[in-house]
């Protein structure tokens, strides 16, 4: 009998109850070697095949290019937040960032320890409700780079479209989105996302870099962190998370036989529509955080009319093993999220138990 509960967790967030299923099946005895994949060398057989064939299905679903490379690396989406401005934000540069949420703001930050930034556009004035508007955007032949985040998780935003920024190299953080729709990745320059919202467990970075990048990489800082180095050794300069790579590689072949980033988005589309429509035929009860043009697809933010309300809420909730739903303490409020793996009965249910908890207490 299933104890699985309906899990709308930021991140780690939920897995596809058939990936659990395999790596269980699998963890004694990984493809008939009588190991599990974390019991074997990173430059095995079997494992450099597993790493191969990871970034092959990376690049077919999003169909990434042949001039870019898909890497595997550990630190989690702020060892990237430091990486970028340290391979290319260069002294004579400077490093635009288009702030969106919190997480943009942090990558902001770091990138100002190291070098000359500048916002190039802001949402901060109204708590981030919406994706900023880039019209004043200043760029100049000594910009770095221009950075943005795709989805941001704790405001529930999303961008819609990304910009075309004449010439000038697109940096993104899609750690809440990536494998959730399908996009244009030649747009950008880099892309990096920490796995465990939608591709995998913790444990791994997934970095896409364009080849031409490369050869403007600084190569003063440490070898660890120059993506060049990690490009040349294939993501095995050092021992990977084996057992995490493993994983995005059993993710990866399930949105595969889903029917691929297309299909995600129609049913990522389908499931937070459930959610936003019951925000919207709320009256006020439910006050949704993000602007309608801006909403995210994977977290769906919004509060109540006091805390105890929203306690209350996640509480009954909670009981009905609605899991994970207390929303940043940035926003206050609740937090829906609602990335690959949740499945739409769960929307549907979250749907329905709001619609009830209105009618108890609106
Ligand atoms: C958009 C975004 N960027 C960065 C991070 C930080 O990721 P990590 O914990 O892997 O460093 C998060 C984590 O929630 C995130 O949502």
């Amino acid at each position: 009998m299933s104890t699985r509960v309906y899990n709308f967790n930021p991140g780690p967030a939920a897995l596809p109850l058939p990936v659990l299923e395999e790596a269980q099946a699998e963890l004694l005895d990984f493809q008939g070697i009588g190991m599990s994949v974390m019991e074997i060398s990173h430059r095995s057989k079997e494992y450099l095949i597993l790493n191969e064939e990871t970034e092959k299905l990376f690049k077919e679903l999003l169909k990434i290019p042949d001039n870019y490379r898909v890497l595997f690396l550990q630190g989690g989406a702020s060892t990237q937040f430091a990486m970028v401005p340290l391979n290319f934000l260069t002294p004579a540069k400077t490093a635009a960032y288009i702030l969106s949420g919190g997480w943009s703001a942090k990558a902001y930050a770091e990138a100002a320890q190291i070098g000359a930034v500048q916002i190039a556009a802001s949402s901060k004035e109204t708590n981030y409700k919406q994706i900023p508007n880039l019209e004043d955007l200043q760029l100049s032949a000594q910009t770095a780079y221009v950075h943005l985040t795709s989805n941001n998780t704790l405001y529930g935003t999303a961008w819609q479209e990304f910009p075309d920024l004449d010439g000038h190299t697109l940096v993104a953080d899609m750690s809440s989105d990536i494998l959730s729709r399908p996009f244009d990745a030649s747009k950008f320059g880099l892309i990096y996302a920490g796995a465990q919202k939608n591709a995998g467990p913790s444990g791994v970075t997934i970095v896409i870099i364009k080849q031409e990048l490369l050869e403007t990489a600084n190569q003063n800082i440490p070898t660890i962190l120059q993506y060049p180095v990690h490009v040349k050794n294939d993501s095995l300069y050092n021992t990977p998370p084996a057992f995490s790579v493993y994983m995005v590689n059993l993710v990866l072949k399930w949105l595969k036989a889903q029917g691929g980033l297309a299909k995600m988005a129609e049913l990522n589309q389908e499931k937070a529509s459930y959610i936003y429509a019951v925000i919207d035929e709320s009256n006020g009860f439910y006050q949704g955080h993000a602007q309608k043009a801006s909403r995210s697809l994977m977290n769906i933010t919004f509060t109540l009319a006091n805390e105890a309300l929203e306690k209350a809420f996640v509480s009954e909730a909670t009981n009905q093993n609605l899991i994970g739903l207390k929303g940043h303490r940035s926003v206050g409020g609740i937090r829906a999220s609602t990335y690959n793996a949740v499945p739409k009965e769960a929307c549907v249910a979250l749907a329905e138990f709001m619609k009830d908890f209105q009618r108890r207490n609106g």
